[in-house]
């Protein structure tokens, strides 16, 4: 069997994939007809030229404006049953998936619309192709504490639905710190934490959400390696950093991906894992993520096997399970 093959026939889990990251030009245009919403592209063509970004703050108000036709429960279901049968092709078994509430209720959506229709989908998708998942909920560091308090309320209610709590959106000057009374509150309350740390922001933003926000894991975190210090807390604490490759080169964190840092990552030692965090939006799912970046970092077949196990022994399954899915790669 060759590599790409056995990229394909594993099984894999996903740690880190924004749903709203999901929405393809074609369901945008769909929805945005269905629910009467105007965007500002005039067909598909029109879209992907869009999809030229310079820095995340260039793809976020897209993203942000793209995510505009999502209004309906119905709406959230059908981006998710969409996203479970692309879960199916790839032969993911496990997924664990971020959603914004704070992007669709700050314009009026209300937060059961959103968590419904996602958590349905989900179960839906369980209980047909056996697909695994968890739910994390991302507050939006640009916005204020106060309005992340204001959807963790809302978790709270739905914490049968919701396993954790984590923190996207514009990185730099929005530091963790901005937000660890907010965590504090949330670990009382028995969600697990991770954050978006060290993507554009400095090691320093790392720092903080180990230290102040008392994460599991650290999301992108390819920052790490311009810290020694670092690279030896998070290698000694085993803590997973949820590496996504082709959004790392459509947001310019490298220039190409032959200069991507996760073969130096795994030579450190570091727990690192590939991811699609918005596959709509960069260019692939799961398995074009590990298939482009093998290739251009010239990994082995144990390198792509690591990471697999990686992404396994970083997820938040049982120890069972994780044993069951690593043992059949
Ligand atoms: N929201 C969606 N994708 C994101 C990313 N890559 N970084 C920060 N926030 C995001
Ligand atoms: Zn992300």
């Amino acid at each position: 069997m060759n590599i790409t093959e056995f990229i394909k026939k594993s099984p894999k889990a996903e740690l880190h994939l924004h749903i709203e990251g999901t929405l393809e030009p074609e369901q945008m245009f769909l929805f945005a007809n269905r629910n009467k919403i105007k965007i500002p592209f005039k067909n598909i063509e029109d879209v992907k030229k869009a999809y030229n970004f310079s820095d995340l703050d260039s793809f976020l108000k897209i993203y942000y404006e793209g995510a505009k036709v999502l209004i309906n429960e119905k709406d959230f279901f059908d981006l998710t049953w969409a996203y479970a049968k692309k879960c199916k092709e790839d032969n993911i078994v496990h997924t664990e998936i971020f959603f914004d509430p704070q992007t669709h209720t700050e314009r009026g959506i209300s937060f059961d619309v959103v968590i419904n229709g996602i958590h349905k989908a989900m179960q839906k998708a369980e209980k047909e192709f056996g697909l695994s998942f968890k739910i994390i909920m991302c507050f939006l560091r640009h916005l204020d504490e106060d309005s992340g308090f204001k959807v963790l309320n809302k978790a709270i209610l739905h914490k049968d639905k919701i396993y954790g709590v984590g923190l996207d959106s514009s990185e730099l000057g929005h530091p963790p710190s901005k937000f660890e009374k907010l965590f504090k509150k949330a670990i009382e309350n028995n969600f697990i934490t991770v954050a978006h740390a060290g993507e554009e922001g400095p090691p320093e933003y790392i720092w903080e959400a180990l230290n102040l926000l008392n994460v599991k894991r650290i999301d992108h975190g390819v920052q790490c390696l311009k810290d020694e210090k670092l690279i030896e807390k998070l290698s000694k604490n085993k803590i997973p950093l949820t590496v996504c490759p082709l959004s790392n080169i459509k947001l310019r964190v490298f220039d190409n991906l032959k200069d991507h840092s996760l073969k130096k990552m795994l030579d450190k030692k570091l727990i690192a894992m590939v991811n699609s965090d918005d596959p709509a939006y960069f260019g692939g799912y799961l398995n074009q993520n590990l298939i482009e970046t093998q290739e251009a970092l010239n990994l082995t077949i144990d390198d792509i096997k690591t990471l697999l196990i990686n992404s396994f022994k970083s997820s938040f399954l049982n120890e069972e399970k994780k044993k069951e899915w690593i043992n059949k790669i």
